[in-house]
């Protein structure tokens, strides 16, 4: 799945070498980086050119440098190895005192730089699967911004944490629901049995704002790109085996 997802990508960024790229984080990414790091080192794809590169989420607080931030992950996953202009890397800061103005000025550069031409996500577990750290019951019109992650959300993310709930920041910085609408193309990744249920919430069950992944159903470009477990319970399961 993560090899799959990064040829698609691969492929985006041989066709637009300029292009604005959105990344995410969490578990599902790990295989995707490490093939997106290969694609790189071993077939010349060359990402000097992107012209920015946006992430959908950062914890709150949380500090840069700390391992658990999605900005180590990053650039340990994968700014460290590939050659992105590091410049162009534009993270929302965890450590900020005032996270509304860094929301603000984060939409800010996504309009300036012509918005997001391919943005990765990945999905959250059922029953009311996220995208970002867009929870349960955000709005659709929800811009970039500080909210409250979920005590279902800290328990699935506490095995980063030594499984520790506790260690889990109880808040988050993530891009919107309207902002990730805004992206020309979305590519989500789905990998494990856990996901089933999430993919077939998204793609295949009502559209509401109780199960915020469902606003992909209304975006024209995306891509979905699942293992067998996560596609397990598609009624359309071509939909997860193309591309
Ligand atoms: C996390 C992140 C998302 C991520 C999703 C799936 O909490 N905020 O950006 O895509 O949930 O995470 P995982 O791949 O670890 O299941």
């Amino acid at each position: 799945m993560g090899r799959r997802a990064a040829k698609i990508t691969a492929s985006y960024i041989r066709n637009h070498p300029y292009a604005s790229l959105g990344f995410a984080t969490g578990g599902t990414m790990k295989t995707y980086f490490a093939e997106l790091v290969r694609e790189h080192k071993q077939y010349g794809l060359d990402l000097s050119a992107v012209r920015a590169t946006f992430n959908l989420d950062e914890y709150y607080p949380m500090k840069s440098d700390d391992i658990h931030s999605y900005h180590w992950e990053m650039y340990h996953c994968l700014f460290d190895h590939v050659n992105i202009d590091k410049r162009n890397i534009h993270i929302l800061d965890g450590s900020t005192d005032n996270p509304k103005v860094q929301c603000d000025e984060f939409e800010k550069e996504i309009k300036l730089h012509g918005g997001i031409d391919l943005q990765v996500l990945g999905i959250g577990r059922p029953p009311y699967p996220h995208i970002g750290f867009n929870e349960r019951g955000s709005s659709f019109d929800s811009p970039t911004r500080l909210v409250e992650l979920t005590e279902e959300t800290r328990k699935a993310n506490a095995r980063f944490f030594d499984y520790k709930i506790d260690k889990v920041p109880t808040h988050a910085l993530t891009m919107g629901l309207a902002t990730i609408m805004e992206a020309q193309n979305i590519l989500v990744l789905a990998c494990g049995q856990i996901k089933a249920d999430s993919a077939r919430l998204a793609f295949e069950d009502p559209i509401t704002e109780e199960v915020p992944a469902s606003i992909l159903q209304m975006h024209p470009n995306v891509t979905v790109v699942a293992d067998k477990d996560a596609a397990s319970k598609l009624e359309m399961l071509s939909l997860a085996l193309l591309h």
